[in-house]
C-alpha cells in the first residue's frame, strides 16, 4: 500500500505484544510481533526465509524467535542464529535472515518506523498535552475504509448536525464559523465553532486567527495518524489511526481523563467508550459509502468548511511525493 515514508506509525497497543508471537496485518504487510524475555518488542515479516512458514505460529525462547516448521532461530534483528538440522557447529547460509522493523514503545502504543533507518530517529508524533498524569481507556474498532477517509472524517467540521443529529450534533448547529486551520508537515490544528445559522457570514480568517490566540485548538491531527479532540481541560479524546491495508483501517480510540481511582476510572472509561463507539458508528454508516476509497483518487468538490480536509490532502500528497 502507498504510505508516506520515514514516519512513526502507531500499529498496536502495548498489551497486544507478548512472549507469544502473534501475526497482525499492518501497513499492508503480514507481520509478526513478539517480545523477547527482557520485554523488548520486535517485528518482522511473518514469513520464514527457509520454506515460507508463518513465524507467528512459532515461539519465543529467550531472545530468539523460533520457526514452528524446522526450528530455525532468529534474533530480534532478524539474524539467523541456529539451524537445528545443521547442528551446533553447522554454518548459517548467507541471506538466511528475517527482515525486521524498527519499533518504539511509548504512550502504551507500539510505533513502527516506516522507511529507511536513520542515524537518529525523530520523536514519535504525540501530544505534549497528554504526557502528565492522565489515565485512559481504549476502544478498538475496525472499519472497511481507506485511512485517508477515516482521518478526514475526524477533520470534518460540517457533518455534526447531520451524521450526529441525535447525539453530539443535536441542536441544528449546521453553520460552520471558520474553521481556522494552521497546518504544516507535522500536523493540522483546527479551531471551529458550529452555530445555528442566523444568516451571518463566517468570520474572516484574520478575525478567526485573532480569536484563536491563546486558545487550545478544538482538534489536532499529527501525521501520519494521531488525533486529539479537546473536550475539556480534563477530558480529551484520542485516536490512533492504523492503516491495515487499502480497504481496512483500525481505530484505537481513547478517552483521556484524570480520575486516578481505578474503581471509578474503569466504569467511567467503559461508559465513555460505549458512547464514543456509538458516535463513531454514526460516522461509520456514512464513511463506508464514500467513493473512491482513497481520497487521493477523489475529485471531491471541497468547500470553505473543509479547509482542514483540504490541508490534509495537500500535505499528505507532499509527504507521498517525498517517498524514495
Ligand atoms: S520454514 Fe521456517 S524453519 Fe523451515
Ligand atoms: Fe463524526
Amino acid at each position: 500500500m502507498r504510505l508516506p515514508e520515514n514516519l512513526w506509525y502507531p500499529v498496536l497497543e502495548s498489551h497486544e505484544v507478548s512472549l507469544k508471537p502473534k501475526g497482525f496485518e499492518r501497513l499492508g504487510q503480514r507481520l509478526v510481533f513478539w517480545r523477547a524475555a527482557d520485554g523488548k518488542p520486535y517485528a518482522h515479516h511473518d514469513h520464514c526465509p527457509h520454506l515460507g512458514a508463518a513465524m507467528s505460529g512459532g515461539r519465543v525462547i529467550g531472545d530468539r524467535l523460533v520457526c514452528p516448521f524446522h526450528g530455525f532461530e532468529f534474533d530480534g534483528e532478524g539474524v539467523c542464529r541456529h539451524i537445528p538440522a545443521n547442528g551446533k557447529s553447522g554454518k548459517i547460509p548467507k541471506g538466511m535472515s528475517l527482515p525486521n522493523f524498527v519499533l518504539r514503545e511509548e504512550h502504551g502504543l507500539i510505533w513502527l518506523w516506516w522507511g529507511k533507518p536513520w542515524e537518529v530517529f525523530p520523536k514519535t508524533p504525540f501530544f505534549p498535552q497528554l504526557e502528565t498524569n492522565w489515565r485512559y481507556g481504549t476502544v478498538k474498532v475496525e472499519w472497511p475504509v481507506h485511512y485517508t477517509r477515516a482521518i478526514e472524517n475526524q477533520l470534518d467540521v460540517a457533518h455534526l448536525a447531520f451524521v450526529h443529529r441525535t447525539t453530539i450534533g443535536a441542536g441544528g448547529r449546521s453553520f460552520v464559523d471558520g474553521p481556522y486551520v494552521v497546518a504544516d508537515e507535522e500536523g493540522i490544528k483546527v479551531w471551529v465553532t458550529n452555530l445555528v445559522d442566523e444568516g451571518r457570514p463566517s468570520r474572516s480568517q484574520t478575525e478567526l486567527a485573532a480569536a484563536a490566540v491563546g486558545k487550545e485548538p478544538s482538534l489536532i491531527f499529527l501525521f501520519p495518524g494521531v488525533w486529539l479532540l479537546n473536550i475539556s481541560p480534563r477530558m480529551k479524546n484520542f485516536i490512533a489511526f492504523v492503516p491495515v491495508n487499502d480497504q481496512t483501517t483500525l481505530y484505537y480510540l481513547r478517552v483521556y481523563h484524570h480520575i486516578q481511582n481505578p474503581l471509578l476510572a474503569k466504569p467511567y472509561e467503559w461508559l465513555i467508550g460505549l458512547s464514543n463507539r456509538f458516535i463513531l458508528n454514526q460516522d461509520r454508516r456514512v464513511v463506508v459509502t464514500q467513493t473512491p476509497l482513497d481520497s487521493a483518487d477523489a475529485e471531491d468538490r471541497l468547500i470553505g468548511a473543509d479547509r482542514a480536509i483540504s490541508q490534509f490532502r495537500q500535505i499528505h500528497a507532499r509527504l507521498l511525493d517525498r517517498n524514495s
